[in-house]
């Protein structure tokens, strides 16, 4: 049986995951390349600064040979070479909008109505894993770590056992792991869990995807074992093991703390607050997605205004949204209920001189991102369910003066590290929203402060290198615990070390 050391020390890294750090684009003299959005390459870019590796991805295209030549120069100039995956417009269909998007996406997110278990989406999702198993086989060197990444490949380990790659097949779970009686309706319930126990190592973001993830091992695959050891699960099942944690991800605070305190950022954000006539700004920042909360939020900032006239021409929402998987239906619907929200809100309430609702919708490049980071008074993060919401430790990150407030969803994976700073609300509950964003727009400056300072220490020690380490830490637990045949194998992921500073 294989078996699994990983410790620091030089190996390459090799990531996989759908999406590259950069999407292909069209632009006027043809495709270009631009960066991607999302937590996920957020979280993992500032790893490749100073690391050499490889970045295996989908450049959101079918295969084109402009494509290759223009990720041959990005990966000619940076440590990281990006090697891309390819897919037509039908297997993108079934395989990214199909399983991933309307299958797992919402089941991950106990949004079980909204799933279409389309048979044939999981027959596209079991040939795009081995395409992107085929891949990674085929640019792997015998001392990698292949550091698989997301729900929509969490296939790969079994494609890449078959192709006779055997050591040190890591995972990490980005989103949400549901409980077992939502993922029990997954037709493909077993397959889905044996496939992640081809993996030696699989993280979650919180303790409590791992519980759900071992309570639906417990139901399902019967013959798996299941102990403990130290922070750390171990599952045994005849012929394999795999070491299962939790490890929230972080952000690189000091990027985001040392941006934010650039002059060019703090005049921007005076601006900002200037071109809002000095009202309390209240930010929301996400990727358009239902899962985000975007129409609760804005019903909860309507009702403020209601039951709040004190508040008018005294307080603004500014929702910034990034577009997100257009092609999919419903992601075009919930486009059109936020516009139409908002434009009911500012229909019924505005004034001249006031604009109640602020909505942009485009992605903004970093500075500008800091900038309305730094102009908000309060974050209005209130995801219906997110596996972590890295824009509520950005937010905090960016906060260099230790003042503003954090609204948080209880059901964001943030909530377990800042919920003794944050001001945590149940998204569902439009009055107890409603009377969050009073109760922050009355907090007294040293309790803002004190507040902040909690937040931003944990931000900052609890950072994305720290998840790195922690993440290809596992061989103490590998090392302590006695596999059942085989040898260990050393991993060693710490070609790229940086440490994480403390600039704030
Ligand atoms: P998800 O991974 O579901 O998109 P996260 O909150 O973890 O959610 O990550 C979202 C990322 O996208 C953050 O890093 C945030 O800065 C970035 N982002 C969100 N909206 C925008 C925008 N309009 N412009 C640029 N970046 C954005
Ligand atoms: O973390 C959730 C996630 O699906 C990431 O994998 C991805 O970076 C992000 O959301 C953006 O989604 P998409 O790649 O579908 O645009």
């Amino acid at each position: 049986m294989r078996g699994l050391v990983m410790n620091k020390a030089k190996h390459r890294m090799l990531i996989v995951s759908n999406r590259l750090p950069v999407t292909i684009e069209d632009g006027s003299e043809g495709p270009v390349l631009a960066p991607s959005s999302g937590g996920l390459v957020t979280a993992l870019r500032p790893l490749l600064r100073d690391c050499a590796g490889v970045w295996i991805g989908w450049t959101g295209t079918d295969r084109l040979p402009q494509v290759e030549r223009l990720l041959d120069d990005y990966s000619r100039r940076s440590s990281f070479a990006l090697k891309p995956v390819f897919m037509n417009a039908e297997e993108r269909a079934s395989f990214y909008s199909g399983f991933s998007n309307e299958v797992l996406w919402p089941l991950f997110h106990d949004l079980q109505s909204r799933c279409n278990f389309n048979p044939g989406y999981w027959d596209t999702h079991i040939s795009i894993n081995r395409r992107f198993a085929e891949k990674a086989a085929a640019e792997a060197q015998p001392s990698d770590l292949i550091w698989v990444h997301d729900y929509h490949l969490m296939s790969v380990a079994t494609g890449l056992r078959k192709l006779g790659i055997g050591e040190r097949l890591a995972y990490f779970h980005h989103i949400p792991f549901p409980g077992p009686d939502i993922f029990e309706k997954l037709p493909w319930r077993e397959e889905i869990l044996t496939a992640l126990l081809d993996f030696d190592v699989v993280g979650f973001q919180t303790l409590r995807d791992r519980r759900n993830f071992v309570s639906c091992l417990r139901q399902f695959v019967k013959e798996a074992e299941i102990t403990s050891l130290g922070d750390h699960l171990i599952i045994d099942e005849p012929g394999r093991r795999t070491v299962v944690g939790a490890f929230p991800i972080g952000i690189d605070f000091e990027e985001f703390a040392m941006g934010a305190s650039h002059r060019d950022v703090a005049e921007r954000a005076e601006q900002l607050a200037r071109d809002l006539t000095g009202n309390r700004i209240v930010l929301g920042v996400d990727r358009l997605d239902y899962t985000k909360g975007i129409p609760e939020r804005l019903a909860a900032f309507r009702l403020l205004i209601e039951t709040h006239p004190d508040l008018h021409r005294k307080i603004s929402l500014v929702q910034v949204v990034v577009p997100s998987r257009e092609d999919i239906p419903e992601y075009g619907e919930l486009k059109a209920q936020i516009q139409r929200s908002v434009s009911e809100i500012n229909g019924h309430f505005g004034e001249p001189g006031w604009v109640p609702v602020h909505y942009i919708h485009r992605s903004l490049e970093r500075p500008e991102l800091l900038a309305y980071y730094r102009a908000a008074d309060i974050a209005l993060i209130t995801p219906l369910k997110d596996g972590m919401n890295l824009v509520a430790k950005e937010y905090c990150a960016s906060r260099v003066n230790n003042d503003g407030v954090l609204i948080l969803s209880e059901f964001a994976g943030a909530a377990f590290q800042l919920h003794r700073g944050a001001i945590l609300v149940n998204p569902y509950h439009t009055r107890a929203v409603a009377e969050a964003i009073r109760s922050a727009t009355l907090m007294p400056p040293a309790e803002q402060r004190s507040r902040m300072r909690k937040l931003r220490a944990r931000i900052r020690r609890e950072n994305i290198y720290r998840w790195r380490d922690s993440f290809c830490q596992c061989d103490e637990i590998i090392a302590e615990s006695a596999p059942r045949e085989a040898a260990h194998v050393a991993i060693e992921v710490v070609a790229c070390r940086k440490k994480p500073g403390n600039p704030a």
